[in-house]
């Protein structure tokens, strides 16, 4: 007899925010089977956007935030970093030591969620947005008053939406910058390669299924051979090859440090927009 060992989530589920990430969450959460769509309630202050994923996933709309944080065991906080604070400080009675709050927030610290969350235990989480197909890349930290449970409970949701790391919290801003934003630097990746393709004759639709699939089966390879990436590379560039000219050309134009300094950019800016109070001309991820 086959046994299904998909772990399950029996906690109720609350999402404040259901933009674009909301979503991407709700969607994974559903199509990983992590828990059944009566089981999530979801509050934006977009109606629009949130009867739209009512519609299409069941689960249930609450009238306000307040509502969502009476009826869930876990929180979800799905707003944009300049909002957060004016969102959780009407909600702060609200909270008791049974929920844990989840944000996912750019460049908001763990002590501003703590202090907006009453006796609440709260994790700080950078997701991405391909974990909406179970492919997501995240690093999370911890509160102060976290138990047990709520590690178990970050790395079944995010294990199960695709991979997940502990780290300490100043590091989350360099997983904003690798992971976080990286799928951004990746679709240019595959559009550019894909233009590459146009170039030299091929068609628009094939040129970009091809390149996108390139990306991820690279990846993929990488992945489950669990090699350096240089060994897959060595393996694919043959003496006097067509690769080795196209990396001559990648090495001369700098091609590694663009990344490497794309990366960096990207952390700096997350750490600075921490640092500082947010407006909405300050844009995070
Ligand atoms: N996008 C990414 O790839 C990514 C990656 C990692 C982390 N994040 C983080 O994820 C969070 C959400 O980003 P996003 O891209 O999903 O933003 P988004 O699409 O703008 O979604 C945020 C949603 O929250 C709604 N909202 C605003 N105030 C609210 C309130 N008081 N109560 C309930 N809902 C409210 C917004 O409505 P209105 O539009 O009407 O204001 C919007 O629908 C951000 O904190 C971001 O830092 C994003």
């Amino acid at each position: 007899m086959v046994m299904n060992t998909k772990p399950r989530l029996f906690e109720s589920i609350g999402v404040i925010g259901t933009g674009k990430m909301g979503t991407a969450l709700i969607k994974g959460l559903l199509k990983e089977k992590l828990v059944k769509p009566d089981q999530i309630i979801a509050y934006d202050i977009s109606n629009e956007y949130l009867m739209a994923l009512v519609e299409e996933t069941n689960i249930n709309a609450a009238l306000n935030n307040q509502q969502v944080v009476e009826q869930s065991n876990i929180v979800f906080i799905c707003v944009k970093p300049q909002v957060f604070e004016t969102t959780l400080q009407k909600l702060q009675t609200a909270f008791t030591r049974d929920h844990l709050v989840i944000s996912i927030a750019a460049g908001v610290p763990l002590a501003t969620i703590e202090r907006l969350t009453g006796n609440a235990r709260c994790i700080r989480i950078m997701p991405n947005m391909p974990f909406q197909i179970g492919e997501g890349a995240a690093g999370y930290s911890l509160g102060t008053r976290n138990d047990n449970r709520d590690s178990e409970i970050v790395e079944i949701v995010f294990g199960s939406l695709g991979k997940v790391f502990h780290f300490p919290e100043y590091l989350l801003d360099a997983v904003t910058g690798l992971s976080g934003t990286g799928p951004a630097y990746v679709f240019v990746f595959i559009e550019a390669l894909a233009d590459g393709g146009v170039l030299a004759g091929l068609p628009r639709r094939e040129a970009l299924i091809l390149s996108a699939q390139t990306v991820m089966g690279a990846a993929k390879l990488l992945l489950e051979q669990n090699v350096h990436p240089g060994v897959l590379k060595d393996a694919i560039m043959s003496p006097g090859g067509t690769t080795a000219s196209a990396l001559q050309l990648m090495e001369a134009r700098g091609f590694r440090s663009i990344l490497i300094d794309a990366v960096e950019a990207a952390t700096k800016k997350s750490q600075y927009l921490g640092q500082n109070t947010l407006s909405y001309s300050d844009h995070l991820v």
